[in-house]
């Protein structure tokens, strides 16, 4: 996601805006810039690429002189990396300028409003909308124009503004994105994260929602949404630099399986609008959904598994065949798209090898090529027809957590669409699935919090040799992705089997304290799986099952049993998923391996 970092003080801005960015770049992003107020007017420098093109271009910050500043290092969601779209964005007269982080929902919405009132944008991004809502808005009191696009605006917004013609302050904002401010020597800083402001301070305000701050070089006043003065505890921080990375967590990987229910929300919630499902991005009339003949889904590793998993949903809910390949299969095994085949290829970093091959090879069939990709502007965002993006922000650990959890949401989304319009699905059945997807960023949260008694599970097989996952359905492409966490951050050899193939030969496989993991989320599959749980169990396994709650029936077959909360059986597998990741997790760090770095794994395959 995005940084912001904001200085108004008796130094010299620049330099310390460029290193408080530095804090920031374990954020990922593609594009960075800032801006002083020089003592006449704002200046400003951003660009494509690293920190260290911003350094050069500013000779470490000796270009803009100024003491007053904002910065920004920019995660593209709206419009691709480029110059053009790097913060800061400026009002039409350079006379306010804005860094942002988060997402504006209904952007077009005022951009069109804007554009009518005679503004001209020279980005695609959301965030130049917010520099022209101020402009609109200002009438000499930046309070009060600041808590007026409040009002407009929708979704998330942690800001920095500058108005030329108050250079002894600075504002900033928080609405749902992080903020934070504090006191320095001889001056006031903000930043979206404690490890932007260490080396200044380590005493800081938290943000909450829609406060907002107005800040000089001595004096700092909070206030509400209605300029109501507010008063603030600071907080003091005794992280160490590394730690505040990972906002305290011990491993990114933790930190991502909890920004889950972060990642859920957003992607789902800008796409339902007034109990429909609105994919813009599709570029699909109905007609084209209901064309549609066939799906064919290409990925690799937790996304294939995502594709697994979406193949029940579509066929189930929709009615829509649809073929899940390897992309490293698909692309050399000659493939078969017939007419009215939609092709979609899954990627959280946009550039793997296999995929995008796959991806050329669809179009060069004919095909229409759909792209579910994490990383704006990535090669597979680029090629694609369409691109569905996950709105999870940079994912750091290898292992995929979050990244995964909003795939499985884009796809649900894509079923809940097509199954609508091709009559499947009625109004009032899509109004209980929406009200069921809202619902899961509480319920992962819940699991996620239920993580003391999975490590106290997970300690007891430190030194297991074979763990088998087993399901029936969407339960055996989750017993797919567990199986994966597991060993590609332990070490540990584990497979997942559909729990019906057992006994055509892996059965034997199975000795006395053998840990087997069954997954049963399909009421319809219960009594099939228990009989396979009783099978491995008189073989000596020990049978860890996950499943809904109130299937107590479960408890005669298993020895560990973990429960999720009620959704609908479609949605079980981004529930079920969270704590055979945290599973994962807790064996890999009691085995002391690198969690976010594993041996012999890259983030991204981008070579085959
Ligand atoms: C999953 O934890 C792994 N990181 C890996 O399987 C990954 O899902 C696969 O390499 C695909 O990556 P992509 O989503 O960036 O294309």
């Amino acid at each position: 996601m995005c940084g912001i970092v904001g200085y108004i003080g008796n130094k010299q801005a620049a330099p310390i805006l460029l290193d408080g960015l530095s804090k920031l770049e374990y954020r990922g992003y593609d594009s960075a810039g800032i801006a002083v107020y020089n003592g006449e007017k704002i200046d400003m420098v951003k660009s494509k690429g690293r920190l260290k093109v911003l350094d050069e271009l500013t000779h470490g910050g000796e270009t803009l002189p100024g003491t007053v500043g904002i910065g920004h290092t920019r995660w593209a969601t709206h419009g691709s990396p480029s110059d053009k779209n790097a913060h800061p964005h400026f009002n039409k007269d350079n006379s306010i300028v804005v860094v942002h982080n988060g997402i504006i929902e209904n952007y077009l919405k005022l951009k069109k409003k804007l554009e009518k009132k005679g503004y001209k944008f020279v980005s695609e991004t959301d965030t130049e909308v917010v520099a022209h809502l101020l402009d609109y808005y200002y009438n000499g009191n930046p309070l009060q124009a600041v808590t007026k696009i409040m009002h407009r605006m929708e979704g998330s917004y942690a800001l920095g503004i500058i108005f030329q013609d108050h250079p002894d302050e600075l504002y900033a904002v928080r609405k749902d994105s992080p903020l934070i401010v504090g006191h320095t020597d001889g001056g006031n800083i903000i930043a979206s994260d404690v490890p932007a402001v260490l080396k200044y301070t380590r005493n800081v305000f938290f943000i909450e929602n829609e406060e907002i701050v107005r800040m000089t070089r001595d004096t700092m006043e909070f206030f509400t949404v209605d300029e109501e003065p507010i008063e603030k505890e600071s907080v003091k921080i005794d992280w160490d630099i590394n730690a505040a990375e990972k906002g305290g967590y011990e491993h990114f990987m933790l930190k991502e399986m909890y920004e889950q229910p972060k990642a859920i929300t957003d992607t789902f919630s800008p796409r339902l609008k007034d109990g429909n499902i609105v994919i813009e991005e599709l570029n699909m009339s109905d007609e084209d959904i209901k064309a549609i003949k066939k799906i064919m889904i290409v990925a690799c590793g937790s996304a294939y598994h995502t594709g697994i998993t979406s193949k029940y949903v579509f066929e189930d809910m929709a009615r829509l065949p649809v073929e899940v390949d390897l992309a490293s299969e698909f692309r050399y095994r000659r493939p078969i798209l017939e007419e009215g085949t939609l092709v979609i290829v899954i990627s959280q970093s946009g550039e793997t090898a296999d995929t995008l091959a796959a991806l050329r090879e669809s179009q060069e069939l004919g095909a229409k090529v759909l792209g579910i990709v994490n990383v704006v502007g990535s090669s597979i965002a680029r090629e694609a027809d369409n691109v569905m993006y996950t709105w999870a922000g940079p994912e750091i650990a290898v292992a995929t957590t979050k990244a995964y959890s909003a795939q499985l949401i884009a796809l649900y989304l894509l079923a809940m669409k097509f199954a609508y319009v091709r009559g499947m699905v009625d109004a009032s059945e899509m109004e209980e699935l929406i009200r069921d997807m809202k619902a899961l960023p509480a319920q992962v949260e819940m699991l996620l919090n239920n993580k003391g008694k999975i490590q106290r599970f997970a300690n007891r097989y430190l030194a297991a040799k074979d763990v088998f996952f087993i399901g029936r359905g969407i339960d055996y492409a989750i017993s797919l992705e567990g199986s994966l966490k597991l060993k590609e951050i332990s070490y540990i050899h584990s497979e997942a089997y559909a729990a019906g193939e057992l006994k055509h030969g892996t059965i034997s496989l199975i000795e006395e304290g053998t840990l087997v993991a069954a997954v049963l989320t399909q009421r319809d599959l219960y009594k099939k799986m228990i009989s396979n749980m009783v099978e491995v169990g008189t073989r000596g396994a020990f049978v860890l099952a996950v499943t809904n709650e109130g299937n107590v029936e479960v408890e005669r077959a298993a020895d560990y049993v973990i429960y999720i909360p009620e959704t609908n059986k479609y949605f079980t597998n981004s529930l079920a998923i969270i704590p055979l990741q945290l599973f994962g997790y807790y064996i890999a760090i009691g085995r002391g391996c690198d969690v976010d770095k594993p041996r012999n794994l890259a983030k991204s395959v981008t070579v085959e």
